[in-house]
């Protein structure tokens, strides 16, 4: 089993970016966590970063035939983007959304989320542990789906 992992627009300042909010911990450090649970669990992840929403789009299609599912921090792009929502409705990916920081306990702009409804479920609020537990969430859900290990 194949999980391909998204961070969008800032998360490449994780460590240094809004330290209160988001914590110390790195994205490289952040795959690396995914990488052992990942070992643990026996499935391969890889991730991608992109600050362009295009990318992001393009980054979605590519695993059109590869991934068995999608996990992604849309950042920003959450809160504005109808393309992330209608890629990852297209492509039919079952796809986990996260965030480090509670969104619906921040500002009124975040608490909606465009691609929350094309989503298995969303994670938020835990900070470096949302990307552990979605995987460990989307790693079950496609089990119980049947998916091959
Ligand atoms: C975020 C929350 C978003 O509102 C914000 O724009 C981010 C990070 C999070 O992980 O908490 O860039 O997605």
């Amino acid at each position: 089993m194949r999980i391909h992992i998204l961070n969008g627009p800032n998360l490449n300042l994780l460590g240094t970016r809004e330290v209160a909010i988001y914590g110390k911990q790195t994205l490289g450090d952040i795959d690396a966590r995914l990488a052992e649970v990942a070992e643990e669990l026996g499935v391969e992840v890889d991730s991608y970063q992109s600050n362009h929403e295009g990318a992001l789009i393009d980054a979605i299609h590519r695993q059109r035939g590869r991934a068995d599912g999608l996990i992604i921090n849309p950042g920003a792009f959450t809160h504005t983007s109808v393309a992330l929502r209608d890629a990852i409705d297209a492509v039919q990916i079952p796809t986990v959304e996260v965030h480090l920081s509670n969104i619906h306990a921040r500002e009124t702009f975040r608490h909606h989320s465009f691609l929350a409804p094309v989503c298995l479920g969303q994670i938020a609020g835990f900070g470096p542990a949302s990307y552990e537990l979605a995987l460990r969430a989307l790693v079950e859900a496609l089990r119980d789906r049947g998916e091959p290990s």
